[in-house]
């Protein structure tokens, strides 16, 4: 697939994907959904990619739904093409760590796709809002849920009833966002994050963050079994050996993703 809304590099082990629709400030289209979910899948299934970044540009990380394609839907569209679910989800279904690297807006949809990602490192310079509200809408992937469940009621519900942006800072200190760099240096940031993670053994870092999306889905006494036997089972792992030996040798492991 030829992409045109989006660019899809290779930086060593971590697979970059750019939302690139600066005309529309990265706004959802079904191409541009199309082309993502494509992407996003031929990362995961890589043996050279440990781990993902998805950002858009310094000025836009993403403005939601393209509202000119949405506009005109009826009732009957949207639920016959059961829209948004068709092509918005795939991030959730990536095994693989993604970074969500957050410069300027991610409003609407492109806040509930930062949402989808395992954590978000925003630039100084973002702002996150749900501003369905103010366009006759609602959030419709997952904004009303996943924000609830990362910033608590109060909050998400403060967003999504009243639009408003939020900034970095505040973005931080609320838990959305788990760190903070300077706009110019997102890029490199969030593709040294990826790196650290990538260089780890890829089997841990993928029951590791499976064990932590659980924490989402379950009850805590579940959620703690489940991360036990998840734990054990990583003594199967060549790479727990080579990490523990290293360690006791005091060496840099070298793991080798079995
Ligand atoms: N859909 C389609 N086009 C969009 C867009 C969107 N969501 N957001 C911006 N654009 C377009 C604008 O129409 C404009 O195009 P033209 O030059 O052809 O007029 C271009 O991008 C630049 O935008 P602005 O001129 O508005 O730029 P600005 O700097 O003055 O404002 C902004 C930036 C605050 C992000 C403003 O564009 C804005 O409010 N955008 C809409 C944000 C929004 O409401 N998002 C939620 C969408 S609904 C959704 O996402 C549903 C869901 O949960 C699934």
């Amino acid at each position: 697939m030829a992409y045109e809304c989006i660019l899809a590099e290779k930086d060593g082990e971590v697979g970059v994907l750019t939302l690139n629709r600066p005309e529309a400030l990265n706004a959802f289209s079904d191409q541009l959904m199309d082309e993502v979910t494509d992407a996003l899948k031929k990362f995961d299934a890589d043996d050279d990619i440990g781990c993902i970044v998805l950002m858009g540009s310094e000025k836009a990380f993403a403005a939601g739904a393209d509202i000119k394609e949405m506009a005109s839907k009826s009732y009957i569209d949207v639920y016959s093409e059961d829209f948004i679910t068709k092509n918005w989800e795939e991030a959730t279904r990536v095994r693989k760590p993604i970074i969500a690297a957050v410069a300027g807006y991610a409003l609407g949809g492109g806040c509930e796709l930062a949402l989808m990602c395992d954590f978000i490192i925003a630039a100084d310079n973002a702002k996150f809002a749900q501003p369905e509200i103010t366009i006759g809408a609602m959030p419709g992937a997952g904004g009303t849920q996943r924000l609830a469940r990362f910033i608590g009621k109060s909050k998400a519900m403060d967003m999504c009833l009243t639009g408003r942006m939020m900034d970095a800072q505040e973005a931080e200190r609320c838990g959305l966002v788990s760190r903070i760099v300077p706009k110019g240096e997102l890029r490199a940031e969030a593709i040294k994050v990826a790196r650290q993670i990538a260089d780890f053994s890829r089997p841990i870092a993928m029951l590791t963050k499976e064990a932590v999306n659980r924490a989402y889905e379950t009850t805590l006494s579940e959620g703690v079994r489940f991360e036990r036997r998840v734990f054990h089972s990583v003594f199967a792992l060549e790479d727990q050996k080579e990490g523990m030996t290293a360690f006791i040798e005091k060496r840099k492991p070298s793991f080798k993703n079995r």
